[in-house]
């Protein structure tokens, strides 16, 4: 798959192993940054993701800041993004077989390199279940009125 990935700078120290990690599954990685450990704005990078991700450019994204929050908020403004929060084995599961999330977002300052590792690899290697489909046509509805 192509995966597109972004953080923020509280992300930019665990980046370089998470791209590695992400390659080493055999994926391709669309690196949207940042690049420095220099203060910047999670929403800049949300958007380069999630722009990545409803063009088809790629086709899932990964983005970490400092809870994995505020990248989740600024990357669900986009149309045709679900993107949520994971923080767990479980939920990483939960999010791809339950809501389809095409973003997987995570905290950096709260969990370990290896743990947001494990999390990634579950993340893409989990499949939507369709019973969940009429749920997630629901939020495309909402998504339309508003
Ligand atoms: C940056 O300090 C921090 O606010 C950001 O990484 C993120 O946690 C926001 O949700």
């Amino acid at each position: 798959m192509k995966i597109a990935f972004g953080c923020d700078h509280a992300g930019i120290e665990i980046k370089d192993k998470l791209l590695s990690f992400i390659k080493g599954l055999g994926h391709e990685v669309i690196d949207c940054g940042t690049n420095s450990s220099d203060s910047c704005d999670y929403p800049d990078f949300a958007l380069k993701v999630s722009q990545n991700v409803v063009s088809k450019n790629a086709d899932k994204g990964i983005l970490i800041c400092g809870t994995g929050i505020g990248m989740s908020i600024a990357a669900n403004k986009v149309k045709g993004i679900r993107a949520a929060v994971c923080w767990s084995k479980d939920t990483a599961k939960l999010i791809a077989q339950h809501n389809n999330a095409n973003v997987m977002c995570a905290g950096a300052r709260f969990a370990s390199t290896d743990d947001i590792c494990s999390w990634i690899k579950i993340f893409l290697e989990t499949e939507f279940e369709q019973r969940h489909s009429r749920r997630i046509d629901k939020i495309i509805q909402i998504e339309q009125q508003y």
